[in-house]
Order: C-alpha cells, then sequence, then structure tokens
C-alpha cells in the first residue's frame, strides 16, 4: 500500500498578545507521521494537545515553523524548499471540529461547493454531488435549507462535502463529538463502512477513545504536541508504552517497581512475573501495567502457589452497568480490578488477585 500522506518534524507555535505580554503557545513540538492509502489512522489525545492544530497544518489553513507534508508524493508543505501548497489545491476533504454546514445554501449547494470552486462542469457536478449524498444516505434531501436538518444529517452534509472532490487525504476533525449518544454511535459505525469502502487515507481526530478504537487501523497518542506512541488499536490498549498511555486508555494499574535480573519486577505487592516485554528494558525502575479486566479475583481467597497471585481485601465497589469496577487493597497498594455485573461480591470480602503474566507491560520510568 501506498503512503498517500507523509508528516515530517512539523513544528507550530502560536504567539498570543496579552497587554504588552506575548505568551509563546508550543502547539505542536514534533510530529512525524505517516498514513497509507485506504488506512484510517487516529489523533487521540486529552484537550488543547494539538490535534486540530496538526490538521489545519496538513490542510494548509496553519503555516508551520518547520516540517514538511506530502500528499499522494507530492511536497505541500516544506518550510527548507519555501513550498506551501494553497488549500484548495493540496487533495484533501476536511471536516470541521466546530461548524459543519453553511446555512444560508441548500444541502445540495452546501455539498457542490468545492466543486464549484473548481469550475467542475455542471453535468459532472450533479452526478458527483448526488453520489457523495448517496454514499451518507442523503438522497432526496437535496433541496432541503441546510439548517432544516438533524445535527445527525448536517454531519453527513459536512462528510459528503468532503468527499465529493473525491480527495487522497481526509481529515476528519471530531465530527461526531456534537451528537447525542444514539446518533453518534449510528453514524460511527456508518462513517467506519464507509471509510472502509472508499480507500483514501484518513485523520480522524478525537478524545473519545471508544471511538478511536473503533474507527482506526493505527492510533497515535498525542499529548502536549506530541506523538507519544503509535499503534493498532488492541496493542495500544493492552500493551501501552508510556506511562501515559497506560494512564490515558481504559482503566489501568500502573505500578512502579525494579525489574530484576531474572526478569521478575519487584513492586509493593510482591514480585511480578511479565511474560514478554521489550529487550531493551533490562533492569532498573519501571512501570508495570496491567488493566482492571485483566486480574482475576479468587473468591473464595485462596492464594497459594500460583504465578501472581496476592491475598487483598475489597475496599470499594461501582457498578457501571456492563460490570463492576472494584478497588481492592493489597498490602496497601489500592487496585483496579472489574468483574462481569452478574457477579456480586461483597465490600470487606478477602479474595486472592491473579494477575495474568501474559497481560502485564512494562513501561521504562
Ligand atoms: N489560533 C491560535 N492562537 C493561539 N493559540 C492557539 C491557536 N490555536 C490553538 N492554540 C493553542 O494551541 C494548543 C493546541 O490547540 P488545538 O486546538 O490544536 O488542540 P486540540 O487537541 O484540537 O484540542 P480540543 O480537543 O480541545 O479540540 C492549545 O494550547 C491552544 O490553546
Ligand atoms: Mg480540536
Amino acid at each position: 500500500m501506498c503512503v498517500a500522506l507523509r508528516v515530517q518534524g512539523l513544528r507550530k507555535t502560536f504567539r498570543v498578545k496579552s497587554g504588552r505580554l506575548v505568551q509563546v503557545v508550543e502547539a505542536i513540538r514534533e510530529m512525524d507521521f505517516e498514513v497509507r492509502e485506504g488506512e484510517v489512522f487516529t489523533l487521540l489525545g486529552p484537550s488543547g494537545c494539538g490535534k486540530t492544530t496538526t490538521l489545519r497544518c496538513i490542510a494548509g489553513l496553519e503555516d508551520p515553523d518547520e516540517g514538511e507534508v506530502e500528499i499522494g508524493g507530492v511536497t505541500v508543505f516544506s518550510k527548507t524548499r519555501s513550498i506551501s501548497v494553497s488549500p484548495e489545491k493540496r487533495g484533501i476533504g476536511m471536516v470541521f471540529q466546530n461548524y459543519s454546514v453553511w446555512p444560508h445554501m441548500s444541502v445540495f449547494e452546501n455539498v457542490a461547493y468545492p466543486l464549484r470552486a473548481k469550475g467542475v462542469p455542471k453535468d459532472e457536478l450533479v452526478r458527483r454531488v448526488r453520489w457523495a449524498l448517496s454514499l451518507v444516505k442523503l438522497d432526496g434531501l437535496e433541496d432541503r435549507p441546510a439548517t432544516r436538518l438533524s445535527g445527525g444529517q448536517q454531519q453527513r452534509v459536512a462528510l459528503a462535502r468532503a468527499i465529493v472532490s473525491e480527495p487522497k487525504v481526509l481529515l476528519l476533525d471530531e465530527p461526531l463529538s456534537n451528537l447525542d449518544a444514539k446518533v453518534r454511535e449510528e453514524l460511527r459505525d456508518e462513517l467506519r463502512h464507509l471509510l472502509r469502502s472508499m480507500n483514501i487515507a484518513t485523520v480522524y481526530v478525537t478524545h473519545d477513545q471508544l471511538e478511536a478504537f473503533v474507527m482506526s487501523d493505527r492510533i497515535g497518542l498525542m499529548s502536549e504536541g506530541e506523538l507519544l506512541e503509535v499503534g493498532d488499536p488492541v496493542q495500544t490498549y493492552f500493551r501501552p508504552r508510556t506511562k501515559f498511555g497506560a494512564e490515558f486508555l481504559g482503566s489501568a494499574n500502573v505500578l512502579e517497581g525494579e525489574l530484576l535480573p531474572d526478569g521478575t519486577v519487584d513492586t509493593r505487592i510482591g514480585k511480578i512475573v511479565v511474560e514478554s516485554r521489550d529487550p531493551t528494558l533490562d533492569h532498573g525502575k519501571v512501570y508495570v501495567v496491567f488493566r482492571s479486566e485483566s486480574v482475576d479475583l479468587d473468591l473464595t481467597g485462596t492464594c497459594s502457589g500460583t504465578t501472581n497471585a496476592f491475598a487483598g481485601t475489597v475496599r470499594e465497589k461501582k457498578f457501571l452497568g456492563d460490570r463492576w469496577e472494584l478497588s481492592v487493597e493489597v498490602s496497601g497498594v489500592i487496585l483496579r480490578v472489574s468483574l462481569p455485573s452478574r457477579v456480586n461480591v461483597a465490600t470487606g470480602s478477602r479474595v486472592c488477585v491473579r494477575i495474568d503474566p501474559a497481560l502485564c507491560s512494562l513501561v521504562r520510568k
């Protein structure tokens, strides 16, 4: 598969004046990534980490301080070579975070806009607008004023407008975040099918981890203007490579420890065996990471003879509908443990906590 988008050494700072002071905001410290044709690559990270700025730099709506952007093998931005192709010539389609449709136009005109700007002949324009509207399941609503649509339908219009020019790269900035939970889930699944069928490269931005897991081939975790780690959803979830990844995703236990020459990790709850680890980690201070659902509880409390088995007491429990989330105290440390909601265990119970060595990972401290 060909690389459709390459971002190299991207940096962007903003200067914000307040009174006589100028504050420098480092929105992107360093970003390097590639997205292949047909791939959905998600930038996932907390508010303010630089996701929108990254998309705007790719689209040509922001001028980066440094770096290069290549789309379909063509350099569209290079600081050192003084290249900056205008946004409409970059071969991208974008759905913006905050506004979606132009209220003074019909559905048809909203979607036709990028084609009109390019001077596409009328017959072809009509054909392509109908094609895009049918892909997002809005056939028949061409003449409706764009404001007379539900939130979900407005996002479909924005999406149709982004794909109508058949871009090489699609940039989607939190396209579902303004919708209510049910519509969001529906549109998320449809969007997933649509992106899979279109074979274009997509950069998908969200701060919602579930959305990132469902949509993505690969996830890039972002914090403070940097990509900290990139991996497929399952690997990113179960084997985070950074402490940030471990703490940002799901409900994890992160225990400080000392990696010993025999490969076990000495922690406050005892020695933990970890099945596989990055070979460059051979000793020293580390974090052992395991998910709350990677822990089994033996409710009889028997704890002898097995690997990674520790006696504990249930201190607190929360009902989350599909599961219980328990706080279990082991040697003064509180571990997070999830249990299916059909299992019931009383607060104060003595239990044995078993941590699967195959589901533990190590992160350098
Ligand atoms: N035009 C601007 N002028 C000054 N600072 C800006 C500007 N745009 C963004 N920033 C700052 O750059 C940083 C990154 O902002 P950005 O909008 O890229 O974050 P984000 O990850 O998209 O956040 P969110 O999830 O809230 O949309 C923030 O600190 C933000 O305040
Ligand atoms: Mg944003």
